[in-house]
This record gives C-alpha cells, sequence and structure tokens, in this order.
C-alpha cells in the first residue's frame, strides 16, 4: 500500500531543534512517502495526502488565529488532520488546564486571567503564599513572554509586563524551584500507548528547560506514580490522540498522591524528541498507521 503524508512546518526553522527527519526512512520502509509543507505555504492541494500531521509549526503562537484558520482549510479537504482539529482547538489556550483539573486532575496551583494590572500580579505571591510567581501567556510555546518574577524584579518589569498582560490573557503560578533542581517531565504517548519519557533541565542561571534555551535533555524511566499521573491526563483529554506529550513538574509543597503537577499537555507540539529514544520513530510510525487504519 502506498501513502503519502504531509509533516506541517513553518518556513524558517534555523532556531529551533526538529528531529522529524528520523521519521522519514521509517516511513518510508512502511511505503508511506512524507512531504514537509510549511503551514504558511498557500494553494496547496491538501487532498493528495492521507493524513497532514501538525509538527514543527512553531510559530503557530505568534499568529493563532491564522494557524487555526489554516487546520481548518486542510479539514476542508480529503484528508486526515493529526491531531484532531477540535482538539488542537482544546489544546491552543492553557485554559484547558481549568477543564481538566475540574476532572480532578492535578495541576501547578493556577490563576487564570483575561488581562491583568501589576497590583493582581503582586496579589499572587501572598495568595501562593511563595517568594517567586512565574506568569505565561494562555497562548505560548518555547517559554515566549514567560517571567520569573520576585518583589523586585516584578516592580523593575512593571513597564513590560504591563504592556503585554494588560491585553494578553495569562496563568499565574507560584514558581517550583524543581524546575531547577530536577527538571521537567516529558512522557510522550503515540495512539495511546506509552513510548518514552525525557527529563529537561534549564541550563545555570535560566529556568527554561527548552534546549533552544540551553537546557539539557535526559532519558529517563518514569516511576508509578509519574506514570498514572500521566495515564490520568491522557484518560480525561476529550479525543483521542495521535500524539500527546504530558509534561509534569514535582511539586514538594503537595500532599504525597499530588507530588506530581501537570505544567502542560501538548497535542500540537513541535518536539517529540525522537532522538532520545532509539525505537520511538518506529514507534511513532507504527502507532500512525494504526492510527489511520
Ligand atoms: N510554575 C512553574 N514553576 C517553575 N517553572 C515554570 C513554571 N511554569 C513554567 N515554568 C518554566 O517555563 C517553561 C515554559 O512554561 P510552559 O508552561 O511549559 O509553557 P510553554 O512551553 O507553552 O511556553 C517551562 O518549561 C518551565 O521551564
Ligand atoms: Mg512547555
Amino acid at each position: 500500500m502506498h501513502q503519502s503524508i504531509a509533516f506541517l512546518s513553518t518556513d524558517d526553522l534555523e532556531d529551533y531543534f526538529v528531529w522529524d527527519n528520523l521519521l522519514i526512512q521509517p516511513f518510508s520502509q512502511h511505503g508511506v512517502h512524507v512531504d514537509v509543507i510549511s503551514w504558511h505555504a498557500i494553494d496547496i492541494d491538501w487532498s493528495q495526502y492521507d493524513a497532514v500531521i501538525v509538527r514543527s509549526t512553531w510559530d503557530y503562537q505568534e499568529h493563532a488565529d491564522a494557524f487555526i484558520d489554516k487546520l481548518i482549510e486542510i479539514t476542508k479537504h480529503d484528508t486526515v488532520l493529526i491531531n484532531p482539529l477540535s482538539l488542537m482547538q482544546w489544546n491552543i489556550s492553557k485554559r484547558y488546564l481549568q477543564i481538566l483539573q475540574t476532572q480532578g486532575i492535578t495541576i501547578i496551583p493556577s490563576v487564570f486571567f483575561d488581562s491583568v494590572a501589576i497590583s493582581d500580579i503582586y496579589a499572587q505571591f501572598a495568595y501562593f503564599d511563595t517568594q517567586e510567581i512565574i506568569i505565561k501567556p494562555l497562548i505560548s510555546a518555547n517559554s515566549d513572554n514567560t517571567f520569573r518574577l520576585d518583589h523586585t524584579n516584578l516592580m523593575a518589569q512593571a513597564g513590560p509586563l504591563s504592556n503585554i498582560f494588560s491585553t494578553t490573557p495569562c496563568v499565574i503560578q507560584p514558581f517550583l524551584d524543581s524546575v531547577i533542581n530536577e527538571g521537567e517531565y516529558s512522557l510522550f504517548y503515540f495512539n495511546g500507548e506509552y513510548s518514552h519519557t525525557i527529563r529537561k533541565v534549564p541550563k545555570s542561571g535560566d529556568f527554561r528547560v527548552q534546549e533552544e534555551h540551553g537546557g539539557e535533555l535526559i532519558t529517563v524511566i518514569p516511576d508509578e506514580r509519574q506514570l498514572s499521573a500521566a495515564a490520568k491526563v491522557l484518560a480525561a483529554l476529550p479525543e483521542k490522540s495521535l500524539y500527546a506529550r504530558v509534561d509534569l513538574i514535582r511539586n514538594p509543597r503537595a500532599q504525597k498522591d499530588d507530588i506530581w503537577q501537570l505544567m502542560e499537555v501538548e497535542l500540537i507540539e513541535p518536539s517529540l524528541y525522537f532522538n532520545m529514544d532509539e525505537a520511538s520513530p518506529e514507534r511513532f510510525v507504527q502507532a500512525t498507521l494504526n492510527y489511520l487504519a
């Protein structure tokens, strides 16, 4: 059987790590040809592809409406958009964390705002009983516009913060030191099956774990508690996904059963780290074939 798939990418990947090339050969061994196409490209006949898989669309968060419009356009063609459009629409704003929380998922303690004044941000130190907080846009990736704040640097950055967050919906959380001491864990699931796990540790002096910001990646084996926290998140998603990445962080102040807290579940995710687990490309290819069957 000959099939053809498009990986949705972007125009300029120069500043990013992309490991999707590791999928091309295993797909080809299963008779599947892959084209890589920027989501900015126009006049593409998407129906020539059995499926369009959102992969390295790294700048989507800067043009979220145009990105969703492009996804909608793709679904009007005779092809399968992966992940499903409605799942990606659900996932594009971190508001979904609030929904998951009502379903019993343990997320990092969070307060959500459509817009904030500096005084609202300031009030969160007392609310969370913490010396440091983090503020991030609800639509974000790659730690864009994400700020780690204590009382002093909040005041020092009041200008830029109020420029951004007076009009940008955001979430504020206590800053969890464990991101620095231990890192953030990403557990990958392909077509509902567990694949692999990595731990991401920021470079010295930074709090952002992404390798684009100098973070270090380590392949690890998750413990039972992490696996069960991630599986619970997967089960709570509104639809089946071809790929899901569950990002967990330790909150040492939480009760024993709630120690592993959800940072994000990524369903529009460029980084699946196929380079970190030798068998993961084949697992992904097999999962795609099963998903499409
Ligand atoms: N509550 C938190 N405590 C400590 N670090 C955080 C916290 N929230 C986010 N971070 C850091 O900021 C990064 C970006 O936040 P995240 O929620 O993953 O947004 P995105 O990846 O969509 O930009 C995380 O990978 C982590 O390094
Ligand atoms: Mg993240």
